[in-house]
């Protein structure tokens, strides 16, 4: 499927999907957050896919944010419907996919773009990127599930210094406070993503599913982690790539999922 703003490639079993409106540094405008979702989505139902990564083109930013002359002079309900909808659509989608999200964040991760990143499963940055949610310098707050993602991954105490301070911190900051799990150059950021998605690859798709379901359910209200843990390591027992794992195990030579 063709795009306006986004392109979606698969090679080797990575698709890459590429936020691609340079000249507005990759703002995520209406257009874009649902060419973004399709995008995901598709790539989620694609067999051939068992990785995606997510960047921004060009070399200056991964997404500068919401589109801000878009949502500017919105009243208070289309703001609600605007978050509600984004975080529905896109950003839970994400956090929800069943096939592992790596994000190559390579520049500004501004607002949204920020945001777009803590929904992915893994963050790896490159060495000139900067992070940060500027959004009460605009009168508004994060929308986009920035003020859960944020404290989930940085620390309540971190978290409320950046949202109120609205300032940005650089990539090596971003791996002090856990925000990225890696710093690389940027000539190396994408060879980099595409080295771990490899490393992931060697396992079990059908038990990697079932290990983001885990893991997110910890943080769902009024889900009880641990019994989606029984559940899921419980279901595990049932998969053909269970045989086939602990098959090979045993016959000492690698699984083939
Ligand atoms: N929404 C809409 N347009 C945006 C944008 C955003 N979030 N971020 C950047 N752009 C546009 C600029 O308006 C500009 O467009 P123009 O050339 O048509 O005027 C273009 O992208 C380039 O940005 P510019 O500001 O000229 O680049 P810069 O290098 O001077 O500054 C930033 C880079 C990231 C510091 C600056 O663009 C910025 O502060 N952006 C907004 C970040 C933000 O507040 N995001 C949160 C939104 S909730």
């Amino acid at each position: 499927m063709d795009y306006n703003n986004v392109l979606s490639t698969t090679d080797n079993h990575i698709t890459t999907i590429t936020i691609n409106r340079p000249n507005k540094l990759n703002a995520l405008n209406k257009e874009t957050i649902a060419e973004l979702s399709h995008a995901i989505g598709t790539a989620e139902e694609d067999e051939l896919t068992r990785v995606i990564i997510l960047t921004g083109s060009g070399e200056k930013a991964f997404v500068a944010g919401a589109d801000i002359a878009e949502f500017a002079h919105f009243t208070t309900d289309e703001g609600k419907r605007l978050a509600a909808h984004g975080q529905e659509t896109l950003f839970d989608a994400i956090e929800n996919c069943s096939v592992p999200v790596i994000a190559a964040v390579n520049g500004f991760a501004l607002g949204g773009g920020l945001e777009l990143a803590m929904a992915a499963h893994i963050r790896v940055a490159s060495d000139n990127a900067k992070m940060g949610l500027p959004e009460v310098s605009l009168g508004v707050i994060p929308g986009y599930g920035g003020t859960q993602r944020l404290p989930q991954l940085v620390g309540k105490g971190r978290a409320m210094e950046m949202i109120m301070t609205a300032g940005m911190i650089d990539a090596q900051t971003a791996h002090r406070f856990g925000l990225v799990n890696h710093v690389v150059e940027q000539e190396g950021l994408m060879e980099f993503a595409t080295i771990l998605a490899t490393k992931i690859m060697r396992n079990s798709p059908v038990a990697i599913s079932a290990a983001i379901d885990a893991v997110n359910a910890g943080y769902v209200d009024g889900v009880d982690g641990y019994q989606a843990e029984i559940d899921n390591f419980g279901s595990s027992f049932g998969t053909e790539d269970f045989v086939e794992g602990t098959t090979a195990f045993l016959e000492k030579r690698k699984p083939s999922f």
